[in-house]
């Protein structure tokens, strides 16, 4: 059942805290501070780059994870969506590792995208959620997502578990290959293990998010979601959410894009959602917010108590989330983003769990 929730969406937002610590604490030991994953049959250390391929949603965390894992563990990172990719003629580095990211391990381009891979002799990793599934099968790996099945079609805790195993594959490659000491191994998964809590403190402002729906989004034609860095995936992210549920047009631009050309879509009839945790490039992402307001644009603003000081004045909405480590800073930021989505889809009456012209797998290309 929906656990009392009006849809499974709904429902799975909510469990978030609940698989977010689950997934976590597969790999997570404690009393060492330090990140294991299951036994893989080949050197994480000595891989030379990484292919991340995936669709959707799931190619957006993978996204998230390429910064991570390029800031984190020094290696390189190339990003493909599969149905890309597996048309495309791919070079990819001997012996490299090439990872798939999918909640259903079912989705055609990326199984065909996989087994392309498998044939030029890559390391195939596949974080998946459905453990029986075929890319689960056939990779020569697998790292699993907890989020338990996922029925709404908008993916939502998927997406989010997949960032945890992301977050820790970043940890792990760092460990292995020598580029992340103890010090730093112990700090970055400690603030893994603060997110179900803080998860759970973003789920506190659900109401407000629903006003902030209502009140802005529904009667939207066109909406723009802004961010930098991994915040950037998280625009995206929060863009396809809303296009999917409310039909409402949405684009997801990273911030420092506005002047090469969105800028010229805003007025006083488009709001403009912004995810700013306070990183190092929060004062990048504010004067965007800055060139927003000035144009008319209604600036609605996710950061947390100082980014909020500091824009709560030009936004129209602000709401401040808890202060987290920028390295969590998507896995929580993902929660706004979805409940944005869900209370105008819901306001909009559209059929949340099973919108129009949507599968929840994608098995055909
Ligand atoms: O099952 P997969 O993770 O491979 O699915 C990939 C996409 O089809 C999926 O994430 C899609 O974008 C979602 N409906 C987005 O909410």
């Amino acid at each position: 059942g929906k656990g009392g929730h009006r849809h499974f969406m709904a429902k799975e937002i909510f469990e978030q805290p609940q698989v977010i610590g689950d997934t976590l604490n597969a790999m997570f030991n404690p009393a060492e501070r330090t990140i294991t994953l299951p036994d893989l049959p080949f050197d994480l250390g000595a891989v030379p780059r990484i292919t991340m391929i995936a669709c959707g949603t799931a190619s957006l965390a993978g996204l998230v994870g390429k910064y991570w894992i390029e800031r984190f563990a020094g290696v390189a990172v190339d990003w493909d969506l599969a149905s890309e990719f597996r048309y495309r003629a791919p070079v990819m580095a001997e012996g490299g590792l090439a990872v798939f990211i999918s909640q259903s391990g079912e989705t055609a381009d990326t199984l065909a995208a996989l087994r392309y891979c498998k044939q030029q002799g890559q390391h195939c990793l596949a974080i998946v959620n459905a453990p029986e599934s075929s890319i689960a099968r056939e990779a020569d790996a697998v790292l699993p997502t907890l989020a338990g099945p996922e029925i709404g079609v908008a993916s939502t805790k998927a997406f989010t578990t997949q960032l945890v195993v992301l977050a820790c594959l970043a940890i792990a490659l760092g460990r292995a290959r020598g580029t992340m000491d103890r010090e730093t191994e112990a700090r970055l998964s400690g603030t893994l293990t603060e997110v179900p809590s803080r998860a759970a403190e973003v789920l506190n402002h659900d109401g407000r998010i629903k006003a902030l729906a209502e009140e802005t989004i529904t009667p939207a034609r066109d909406v723009l979601y802004l961010g930098r860095g991994t915040s950037y995936p998280l625009a995206l992210e929060g863009a396809l959410k809303l296009k999917e549920i409310s039909y409402i047009h949405a684009e997801g631009y990273a911030a420092g894009e506005m002047k090469h050309g969105p800028i010229a879509l805003i007025d006083d009839s488009v709001p403009v959602v912004v995810i700013a945790p306070s990183d190092d490039l929060f004062d990048k992402t504010a004067s965007n917010v800055q060139e927003v307001v000035a144009r008319g644009g209604k600036a609605v603003v996710f950061s947390d108590a100082a980014g909020v000081a500091r824009l709560k004045d030009l936004a129209l909405e602000a709401i401040a989330l808890p202060a987290v480590d920028p390295f969590v800073a998507p896995i929580l930021y993902a929660i706004p983003v979805q409940l944005l989505a869900y209370h105008t889809a819901v306001d909009k009456g559209t059929d949340v769990d099973q919108p129009r012209n949507l599968a929840k797998a994608v098995t055909v290309e």
